[in-house]
């Protein structure tokens, strides 16, 4: 049913990749109460199983998991399989990212540059292009990639992390420059450090000092992006396309 005036995506669905995660499962949850359909993609089963029952118990959407490696070649198949299950998908999250620091060690025969570009700009790569494909079709498409402040004033030891959210921002430009016609958006977020599952590898020494630099006073938490990402989705963020939202706290001006 319609309860919501602004900002609703009622009769929209969604594909949020990353949703096990804390930005992921906030975007979930935001988008469902806006009434999205879902179509939730993580390499966690277990995590994403329960964050769909939760919101399934809660809202009456439709949430769809699919469980996905998205360094691997199943990203290829990715998107087609979400509209075999979900039928048409009008708004894309490509929000899933590996944060680690350069000498992290992959474990694997693989250097984790490679991989930070497979799953933080390959990945997103691939699903825009075919999403955007799909959503000309319909004349209506909402892509919204998750970035980082990392591209914007790097990180110390972070090159790989902070160059693989660096390509996003020409990949989206390229794409609204491409898409705007079809009636598609293509818009990434770039938070600043949000208090997450994926900060853990920070120190709370490090913490601090990264709340010490934003001037809101906080970190910043999943719902201020989910937030972003739910204006972006909507009918109402039309006019806007191949931009860069900041959501850091005034971290970072422009
Ligand atoms: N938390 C921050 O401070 C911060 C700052 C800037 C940007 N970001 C970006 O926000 C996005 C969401 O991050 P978060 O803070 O919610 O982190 P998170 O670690 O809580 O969530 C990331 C999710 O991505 C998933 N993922 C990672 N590799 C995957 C793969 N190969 N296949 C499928 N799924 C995979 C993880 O399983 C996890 O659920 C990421 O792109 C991240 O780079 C986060």
């Amino acid at each position: 049913m319609d309860n919501c005036s602004l900002f609703c995506l009622c009769g929209r669905t969604a594909l949020i990749t990353g949703a096990a995660g804390g930005i992921g499962e906030a975007t979930a949850k935001t988008l469902s109460e806006q009434g999205a359909n879902l179509v939730l993609v993580d390499i966690k089963e277990d995590k994403l199983s329960e964050i769909s029952n939760n919101i399934k118990s809660k809202y009456n959407n439709k949430v769809d998991t699919i469980c996905c490696d998205l360094s691997k070649e199943e990203v290829k198949q990715l998107f087609s399989k979400a509209e075999k299950q979900a039928g048409k998908i009008d708004i894309l999250v490509n929000n899933a990212g590996l944060f680690k620091s350069d000498d992290w060690n992959t474990g694997t025969n693989e250097s984790y540059l490679h991989l930070a570009m497979k799953i933080n700009f390959e990945a997103q790569f691939i699903l825009c292009q075919d999403a955007a494909k799909s959503m000309a079709k319909y004349k209506f498409g909402r892509i919204i990639n998750v970035a980082s402040i990392g591209a914007f004033i790097g990180g110390y030891k972070f090159a790989c992390y902070c160059a693989s959210k660096s390509a996003i921002l020409g990949l989206i430009k390229s794409l609204a420059l491409e898409y705007s016609k079809h009636g598609i958006t293509v818009n990434c977020v770039a938070p600043g450090v949000i208090d997450t599952p994926m900060i853990n590898i920070l120190t709370d020494e490090e913490k601090e000092i990264n709340r010490s630099m934003v001037p809101v006073g906080r970190l910043g938490n999943p719902q201020d992006i989910a937030n972003m990402i739910a204006f972006l989705a909507s009918n109402e963020s039309e006019y806007i396309t191949g931009q860069t939202m900041h959501v850091n706290g005034g971290m970072l001006m422009y």
